[in-house]
């Protein structure tokens, strides 16, 4: 209601409050080489396109005298209770956008309750960031690394500074073709003639100063690969367990099958997603495997949802094909470029509001409400 009552009362907000249209703001406010990073996609960005087109084919059908005046949005996820079943998105590197960086988006995600997954790429160390999201819950993203010290060094630092949930992200071991960063000579920590280490880990800065010196792109994408490790197979799943007490959750499963074996594994949870079209171009959209694996594992283990979440109305579509939450990337990034945790915080709460507006005019009195007949197919 207050966005309704600024708004509506002559009082606009410094930014827009739709969400899909923050990235051409986006880009006046960002040099060409950080924008384009965030905003691209692998190859031609079809996959990136089909994320939003996926959500083009479901339509909601929203019902009338329900009584959903009063909404309720609290979720349990994960063995959590979050306000909303919304999340920030693992992003890296979020220095690039505004000096801010990662504890800006802690500070806004933590005032709303809402939890927000801190990246292994992380342009500020996991402790900085955990002090600045306060009472606000912790998500950890790993980036799986090859070397077992530096892997179980992060995750003790992780566990020690708070954070609950362990997401570990299975579809990047190798950075995406992305033309666009390709094109503009643009790679993160990469500045000037110079490099930027961001990866404070005490035994991974061991194993970085054993390293003879290289050009700075060579280093820069050697980081990245010694942080990132390589693919590995489901027998490493233990090795998880064994180093993480609270929930784990493995991010960019697309393929039921592979969903099932997740569920096997006996992991907590699953993140639906394709990394934003930045990893496989030419890849299904992630909404269009949604249904199936929700259907095919939902009952064994969470399943969250990435890969195009722009509005209220794209929640409640996710949520109603079987997400229990959304994770939503690129929109809070470009509030954050926009004014830092004010920038942050006006975007959070556009979706928020955005959510509860059209849940309640469909007529739902909950996220948990919105089921598979309140969508058709077009
Ligand atoms: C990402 N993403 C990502 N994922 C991850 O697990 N670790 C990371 O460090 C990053 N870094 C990152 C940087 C940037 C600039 C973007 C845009 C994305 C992927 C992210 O967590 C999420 O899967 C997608 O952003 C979801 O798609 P939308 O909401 O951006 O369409």
């Amino acid at each position: 209601s207050e966005i309704y009552l600024s708004g509506y009362g002559g009082t606009p907000p410094a930014f827009t409050t739709d969400l899909t249209r923050l990235e051409s703001s986006a880009e006046r406010v960002l040099e060409s080489g950080p924008f384009s990073y965030v905003a691209g996609g692998a190859g031609a960005g079809a996959t990136m396109r089909a994320n939003r087109e996926a959500f083009e084919r479901w339509g909601l059908v929203p019902r009338i005298l329900t009584g959903a005046t009063e909404r309720d949005l609290t979720t349990s996820v994960l063995g959590e209770t979050l306000p909303a079943p919304v999340v920030l998105a693992p992003v890296g590197a979020q220095s690039i956008v505004h000096p801010g960086a990662e504890p800006a988006t802690a500070r806004a995600a933590a005032g709303l309750g809402l939890p927000m997954v801190l990246s292994t790429a992380s342009s500020t160390s996991i402790e900085e960031v955990a002090a600045a999201s306060g009472a606000g819950p912790r998500w950890f993203q790993l980036y799986w690394p090859n070397d077992p010290d530096v892997c179980g060094s992060i995750l003790v630092r992780a566990r020690a500074a708070g954070y609950t949930v362990l997401v570990v992200t299975l579809d990047t071991w190798s950075l995406g073709w992305r033309p666009c960063d390709l094109d503009n000579g643009y790679l993160p920590f990469l500045r000037g003639e110079g490099t930027a280490v961001p990866f404070t880990d005490p035994v991974f800065r061991s194993r970085l100063d054993a390293t003879p010196e290289e050009d700075p792109a060579t280093a820069v994408l050697r980081w990245i690969s010694m942080i990132t490790g390589t693919d590995r197979d489901w027998d490493a799943v233990p090795f998880l367990r064994e180093h993480w007490e609270g929930p784990i959750v493995l991010k960019g499963v697309q393929h039921v099958d592979d969903a099932l074996r997740a569920a096997d594994a006996g992991v907590d949870g699953i993140v639906v997603s394709n990394h934003g079209g930045r990893q496989v171009d030419g890849a299904v959209a992630a909404l269009e495997v949604l249904p199936t694996i929700a259907s095919a594992v939902g009952d064994r283990l969470d399943v969250l949802f990435d890969s195009g979440i722009r509005t209220g109305a794209d929640v409640v579509k996710a949520l109603a094909l079987g997400a229990k939450a959304v994770l939503v990337g690129r929109p809070y990034v470009y509030g954050l470029a926009h004014g830092g945790e004010d920038g942050v915080r006006h975007v959070l709460r556009c979706l928020l509001a955005d959510l509860d507006l059209t849940l309640a005019l469909c007529g739902h009195r909950s996220a948990a409400d919105a089921g598979r007949n309140s969508l058709v197919r077009r």
